[in-house]
């Protein structure tokens, strides 16, 4: 099986719309300090240029969670990997994610940062996969609604490879 990708959205396109979120947080959060919290690996990329165009005093943290197999989503629960190193209490959070799908993965990860009592807690999403979603999630702020579609490329993986991509492709595989 050959992988083929075929570009989605361009470096132009993601770095002009980066570009407006930042404008968009520094204006939401004004006189605030704002609480990256990067979920690992792929909103890494994400992140880091979302930050460097901000303004806003940012502080960055990391956490890590497996990716849910069918079990987990029967227990309901997802596993922290890497949990973060200090308290979130009293701080405005923001969730940096490379692309809510199911929902599911974030719909555990908020529940359990509000259970650490931060001041709030948004979240902001590179992509967006709304047709796929299985849990009802507030998603404050989207980098672009995609259609259904396994995407790679600007953090997002398949099989850990193509995170380093300056763009999205769409991955498919031809015999
Ligand atoms: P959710 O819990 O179903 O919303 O899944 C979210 C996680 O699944 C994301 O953080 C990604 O790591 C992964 N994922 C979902 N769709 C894609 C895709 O099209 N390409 C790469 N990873 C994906
Ligand atoms: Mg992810």
């Amino acid at each position: 099986m050959t992988e083929r990708v075929e570009k989605l959205i361009s470096r132009e396109k993601i770095e002009k719309r980066v570009k407006e979120l930042a404008k968009q947080l520094d204006s939401d959060y004004a006189g605030k300090e704002i609480y990256m919290l990067c979920v690992l690996k792929g909103g890494v990329n994400f992140m880091v240029d979302l930050s460097r165009e901000m303004e806003s005093m940012v502080y960055i943290n990391f956490m890590k969670v497996s990716s849910y197999d069918k079990k987990t989503i029967s227990s309901g629960s997802i596993k922290i990997l890497m949990d973060l190193d200090e308290s979130i209490a009293d701080k405005d959070v923001l969730i940096v994610e490379d692309i809510v799908d199911s929902g599911r993965t974030l719909n555990h990860l908020k529940n359990l940062l509000l259970s650490r009592n931060p001041k709030s807690i948004k979240i902001c999403t590179f992509l967006d996969k709304p047709a796929r979603r299985e849990v009802p999630i507030q998603v404050d702020y989207v980098g672009f609604v995609i259609p259904d579609g396994f995407v790679i490329g600007y953090g997002l993986d398949y099989d850990q490879k193509y995170r380093n991509l300056d763009y999205v492709g769409i991955l498919s595989f031809e015999e």
